[in-house]
């Protein structure tokens, strides 16, 4: 059965994109087929993020009803499909996210997960995409204002009959001055499935336009991330977790 799961946070900037992108390439990698969405229509970045040339058809075209959504999915080489959302400001024109949901009734059936990445705040756009779908995974970091924004995205995803999956904390370095997991699972009442550490090879990957899962598939971030996917997907997965040194890279090149 086709699991829709909307990656979502209320607050802008928190990893969504990241999280979205990430998750799509750790759930292929374990044999998932899935494909992942950009549902930000006013924002959308998550064709950057998956290095997806610039494309003919795309959300847009099939929200205002002129394409099909089979006609705007690009399958990128890891075999994971991704839907990019169109990104000139004519595209805004006649599109609305009304119809999400009826688009995404048109990919049930086939793929094991549709994962939508959500826009920032809590206007129609990120309204329609927890509405359309059957979970959400919230995405936050570990401050008041992104924990708070959060909690938005919970009541509104509470109301609306959609599970709340869990939770990424994402962002995290470790700061006093940071909530703690804990801290955010009591303000959220759901489980932190993962905290994601702050990571410059998380921005180093964006530059080359890959999720840190491809770019270095052994790194400890990439790890958090296959755990989170080895969670949502119900996989035995033992994730190293390990922050490898110079000396432990150097080692597994003989390995
Ligand atoms: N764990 C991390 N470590 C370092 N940088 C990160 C991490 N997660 C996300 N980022 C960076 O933060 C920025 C925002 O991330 P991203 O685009 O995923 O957020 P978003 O929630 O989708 O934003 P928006 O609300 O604008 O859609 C990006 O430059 C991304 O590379
Ligand atoms: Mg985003």
């Amino acid at each position: 059965m086709t699991r829709l799961i909307c990656v979502s946070s209320g607050k802008g900037g928190t990893g969504k994109t990241t999280t979205t992108s990430n998750l799509g390439a750790a759930l292929t990698h374990f044999g998932s087929d899935t494909i992942v969405l950009d549902a930000n229509l006013t924002n959308p970045n998550l064709g950057f993020h998956l290095g997806i040339p610039l494309y003919p058809k795309t959300l847009h075209d099939v929200l205002k009803g002129d394409a099909h959504i089979t006609e705007a999915m690009y399958i990128h080489n890891s075999g994971l499909r991704v839907v990019p959302a169109g990104l000139s400001i004519e595209d805004l024109v006649d599109t609305s996210p009304d119809n999400l949901s009826d688009v995404l009734l048109d990919t049930v059936g086939e793929p094991d997960f549709v994962l939508v990445d959500s826009a920032a705040g809590l206007g129609n756009e990120s309204i329609n995409a927890i509405e359309a779908s059957d979970e959400v995974l919230v995405v936050t970091n570990p401050n008041l204002p992104a924990v708070t924004d959060a909690l938005k995205t919970v009541n509104i995803a509470e109301e609306a009959g959609t599970d709340v999956l869990g939770v990424v904390l994402n962002r995290v370095n470790g700061h006093e001055s940071e909530l703690d997991a804990e801290e955010v699972e009591s303000m959220l009442g759901y489980q932190v499935i993962m905290d994601v550490p702050e990571h410059n090879k998380v921005q180093e990957a964006l530059s080359v336009k890959k999720p840190v899962v491809h770019h270095e598939p052994d790194h400890h971030v990439s790890e958090r991330f296959k755990a989170v996917a080895a969670e949502v997907a119900n996989i035995e997965y033992e994730p190293d977790l390990r922050e490898k040194g110079f000396f432990a890279k150097f080692m597994e090149k003989f390995k």
